[in-house]
């Protein structure tokens, strides 16, 4: 080894051809030249506070090359850091928080006014699917197909259950961690907030959409994106009717943080701007009232995010919503769609309502985006007319 050092020597004082040793001493030096020279460039990547230096190119062995080997004006991008791209939009939904935790961590805000990477503003989809299973799911396939980056999808469904879908879906791997939940009861409200936490946590997410199994888009994404995105204001239905209904669900117990005339009801399927619904999550004073003194047949979800939204933010609500159901035959259930009712007929009623009604100040007539309830047997003709009806 000290001959070939001495041999590299004076190949480099007299500028003779390499030999032999020395050779692989020289081809080892470069490559070493070449790692450090790998490195230095990968660091300079990251911290644009190095930009500008100009790496030196003398090396182009194959472990060096292969950091050059960039698009040209590639040097500033932000690096595409796993761990980062993955807190600041997780893929992988299941974690181990519990509740508490969950809803504190969505609340965390940036308090910077930008973002060290490209923001597109997403639709978050979130559906309670109580039964475990997305029958209409090949419907909403179409609806999302070729949108990919403008939507993420959640879903809660019982515990320990699977929704059975393809790994092409945008379903696929999209499950939350749930808990068991009973119609009617505060466990349906949990599961809501925690569809919303954990949708939170995807800082791109702009919009969120509640929706349940039964339901359909009626209008294409491209529609619904606008719509939703371009809205000054949320759409919680929110209503005060003086009807035994309304009234006797109110407990005298939420008095004074509620009264009688704060209280309010609603449609369960709301659609909530950002930050409205992180003050959602941020709320310890009366959602403890609620899982308290609203039951039995009270409805927490029927009435919670209805009240606290008039309460707290009712400028910023249109107070209606933008899910379409059929309440007209009376019960307790609304009207469920089968293969014989769901014609293009009914889909055009429910695209274009007779009635006007009013989106960022100004009259309209597309005023459901979403409609239920469809049973598993309306998917065939609801598939047929989707291209000519619903234009997806
Ligand atoms: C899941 O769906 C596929 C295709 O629709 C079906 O063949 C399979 O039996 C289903 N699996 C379960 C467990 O339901
Ligand atoms: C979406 O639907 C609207 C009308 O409902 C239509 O004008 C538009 O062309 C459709 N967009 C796409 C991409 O199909
Ligand atoms: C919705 O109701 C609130 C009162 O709770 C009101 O301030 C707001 O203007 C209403 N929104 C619309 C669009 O009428
Ligand atoms: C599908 O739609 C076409 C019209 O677009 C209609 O003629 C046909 O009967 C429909 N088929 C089914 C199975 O609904």
């Amino acid at each position: 080894m000290k001959g070939a050092l001495d041999d590299f020597k004076v190949m480099l004082t007299r500028n003779e051809p390499l030999t032999g040793l020395a050779r692989a001493v020289a081809l080892l030096v470069i490559f070493a030249l070449g790692v450090v020279a790998g490195l230095w460039a990968a660091a300079g990547a990251r911290q644009p506070a190095y930009g500008g230096i100009v790496v030196p190119s003398i090396v182009q062995l194959p472990s060096a090359a292969a950091v050059y080997q960039q698009p040209a004006g590639a040097c500033c991008r932000p690096d595409p850091d796993p761990t980062f791209g993955e807190f600041v939009a997780p893929t992988r939904l299941m974690h181990d928080m519990t509740d508490e935790e969950l809803f504190w961590r969505a609340t965390l805000e940036p308090a910077a006014a930008g973002y060290p990477f490209r923001r597109v503003p997403k639709l978050a989809f979130m559906f309670l699917a109580g039964h475990g299973v997305l029958p209409l799911a090949p419907l909403w396939e179409r609806f999302f197909r070729g949108h990919e980056g403008r939507f993420s999808v959640y879903v809660h469904a019982p515990p320990g259950v699977a929704i059975n879908v393809s790994e092409d879906s945008p379903f696929y791997g999209r499950q939350i961690p749930s808990q068991e939940t009973s119609w009617g009861s505060v466990t349906l409200m949990d599961a809501e907030k925690r569809l919303l936490a954990n949708a939170l946590l995807d800082f791109s997410n702009e919009r969120f959409v509640l929706l349940s199994e039964s339901c359909i888009p009626v209008h294409n994404f491209t529609t619904v994106y606008g719509y939703l995105v371009g809205s000054e204001q949320s759409f919680v239905e929110v209503y005060y009717r003086n009807t035994k209904q309304c009234r006797n669900r109110y407990s005298r117990r939420m008095a004074p943080d509620i009264t009688l005339r704060q209280w309010r009801k609603g449609s369960q399927w709301f659609e909530l701007r950002r930050d409205i619904a992180t003050s959602i999550l941020t709320d310890t004073r009366y959602y403890p009232l609620f899982r308290r003194h609203c039951r039995p047949s009270c409805y927490p979800d029927e009435h919670y995010v209805q009240t606290y939204v008039a309460m707290r933010h009712g400028a910023r609500n249109s107070n209606r919503t933008v899910t379409h159901v059929d309440w007209s035959t009376g019960g307790a259930h609304p009207v469920m769609y089968g293969a014989r009712d769901a014609t293009p007929e009914l889909v055009r009623s429910i695209r274009e309502s007779r009635e006007p009604c009013t989106r960022n100040a100004r009259p309209t007539t597309t005023c459901y985006l979403f409609a239920r309830k469809f049973a598993p047997d309306a998917l065939p003709p609801l598939l047929n007319m989707s291209a000519a009806v619903m234009q997806y």
